[in-house]
């Protein structure tokens, strides 16, 4: 049977077999998903290991995905731009190195029917989850992309690099264009500490789509307080979540599983367990 995992540290409440066993199950795919917990010193060789065992292709997580970029062969252009890989795949004796996050929230953003093309965005954060989904927010065309950051200078180094994608800029929380928009996105890892990035309301009109890449049982920090400025729409990340695992497995079987059901049946699950991203 054809052998595929995910390594990450910790990697015990990963959803990532639940996901994958339910794609398998759905499209008749013969293949076995394992977590496997790499040593904090070991990615690379258990990553190895069990590439060299046969494995045909494994997701990476947290705090591997730069150790995995390094560890790749080959890159996909999104992986090289977001320099970092959540998804390899064997091929011919060499490691193909993916990163299917952004995608994964583009994904997920269509499948809730949020237009891109021609709006604005505001993207929250400017560490690994956003730097991982600039490029795919750029291909559908928006007005502009605006991040802001808490650190002023992260974000406005990322819109430099991405300059030639498309319409970009950065700046502060605090300095934020002091204009409403259509999509805001929180990529920063603030809520994991029961905070929320320090943007002002005015960001926010009564169409506004807030989408938060943290999810959980309870109502995220951010999209509480989307909610009470009257966003009109409020998303969380685990769709993201289960779009990023069908990239995955569609690049790995060229067969494109369908999403819904894997949705309802995590949310379900996750009713019994804690937040993550
Ligand atoms: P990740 O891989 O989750 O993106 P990261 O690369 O460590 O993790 O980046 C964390 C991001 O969340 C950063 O943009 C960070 O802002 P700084 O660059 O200023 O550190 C942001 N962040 C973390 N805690 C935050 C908070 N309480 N308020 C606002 N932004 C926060």
């Amino acid at each position: 049977m054809d052998q595929y995992a995910v390594f990450g540290n910790p990697i015990a409440h990963s959803k990532s077999p639940f996901i994958h066993a339910m794609f398998a199950a759905q499209t008749k795919q013969l293949l076995n998903y394992e977590a496997i917990l790499a040593p904090l010193d070991g990615f690379e060789e258990t990553a190895r290991q069990f590439f060299a065992a046969g494995g045909k292709g494994a997701n990476v997580t947290v705090p591997f995905k730069e150790q995995a970029f390094d560890l790749a062969d080959e890159l996909s252009e999104q992986a090289r731009l977001a320099g970092s890989v959540n998804t390899l795949m064997s091929n011919k004796g060499k490691l193909f190195g993916d990163n299917t996050d952004g995608i994964g929230l583009v994904r997920d953003l269509q499948f809730h029917h949020v237009e891109l093309k021609g709006k604005r965005i505001l993207l929250l954060g400017a560490g690994g989850a956003a730097r991982g989904v600039i490029l795919p927010l750029l291909r559908q065309s928006p007005h502009r992309l605006h991040i802001a950051n808490r650190t002023a200078e992260k974000a406005s180094a990322l819109a430099l690099q991405f300059s030639e994608y498309g319409d970009i800029t950065g700046s502060g929380l605090e300095t934020v264009p002091d204009q409403a928009f259509d999509v805001i996105i929180n990529a920063s890892s603030s809520g994991l500490s029961g905070e929320r990035p320090n943007i002002a309301a005015t960001t926010l009109h009564s169409q506004t789509t807030c989408y938060d890449m943290l999810y959980g049982k309870a109502q995220t920090p951010f999209n509480q307080w989307a909610e009470y400025h009257g966003a009109a729409v409020l998303l969380d990340g685990l769709g993201m979540l289960v779009e990023q695992a069908a990239q995955s497995f569609s690049l790995w079987r060229s067969v494109q599983p369908d999403t819904s059901a894997v949705r309802q049946a995590l949310r379900r699950h996750l009713y019994a367990q804690d937040g993550s991203r």
